[in-house]
């Protein structure tokens, strides 16, 4: 899982933060990908039951992510960038003074069509203030495709374990991810893109690992649960 590609590499400046960026709306550009097909999200409908909107909120507070190298190729707005009217996805609208609502936790993303490559799912949040762990399990009936489960206190130690589960049995747990992006009481944003043979994991716009998939039926994986010790503030799927 750790893999021998790095964000860095490829970024002007790493993992550092880039102050000339748009702070908390992008992708990792370096990841690589072309400009997106035509027309939105395929078998997605406009947005959810239950969603407060169908417009992701921005994450609270003045720009948590000013490591953001740019967003997706083009830039905003640009051939990279997908938010069509109706877009799915889920989050609060834009605040208007108040505080940002939050979703509820646990929460279950539906993915329709499942996976397919090139989805990309931002995942917008905070961390509790006294956490012990928060996961995002990516389901195929009762089977995880990918289990991504950052721990705050095993044993005095924080780790980040991803796993799949088939048949009620945990696989091999990969426990490494090189660094532990997360902190008690802090907002981030986390993102899974779908690679051909893998899932790819950012963490505030800055890579962090990938896992190959261990479920290949990539299409049957239905749904996304997210648990744990976080607060959420948008989860939407793309299409990069
Ligand atoms: C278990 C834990 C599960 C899951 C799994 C991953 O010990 O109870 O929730 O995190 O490890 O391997």
């Amino acid at each position: 899982m750790a893999d021998g590609f790095s964000l860095s590499d490829a970024l002007p400046g790493g993992n550092s933060p880039n102050p000339g960026a748009p702070p908390g709306q992008g992708w990792p550009a370096a990841w690589g990908h072309p400009p997106p097909g035509p027309g939105p999200f395929p078998g997605y409908p406009g947005h959810y039951p239950g969603a407060p909107g169908p417009h992701p909120g921005p994450p609270p507070g003045p720009g948590p992510f000013p490591g953001g190298p740019g967003a997706f190729p083009g830039g905003p707005g640009g051939p990279g960038h997908h938010h069509p009217p109706g877009h799915p996805g889920f989050g609060p609208p834009p605040p208007q003074g108040g505080p940002a609502a939050l979703m509820k936790v646990p929460f279950e993303l539906p993915l329709q069509a499942g996976l397919m490559p090139r989805m990309l799912i931002t995942i917008t949040g905070t961390v509790n203030a006294r956490p012990d762990r928060f996961a995002l399990d990516f389901k195929k009936g009762h089977d995880v495709a990918f289990h991504f489960n950052p721990r705050f206190n095993e044993a005095s130690r924080k780790v980040i374990v991803c796993n799949s589960m088939f048949h009620n049995k945990w696989g091999k747990e990969d426990r490494t991810a090189p660094r532990f992006p997360f902190e008690a009481g802090k907002p981030f944003k986390l993102q899974i893109l779908c690679e051909v043979d893998h899932f790819k994991v950012a963490v505030n716009d800055a890579h962090l690992l990938q896992y190959h998939y261990r479920e290949k039926k990539l299409n049957e994986v239905t749904k996304l649960c997210i648990s744990g010790d976080i607060s959420l503030t948008s989860v939407m799927p793309t299409m990069i």
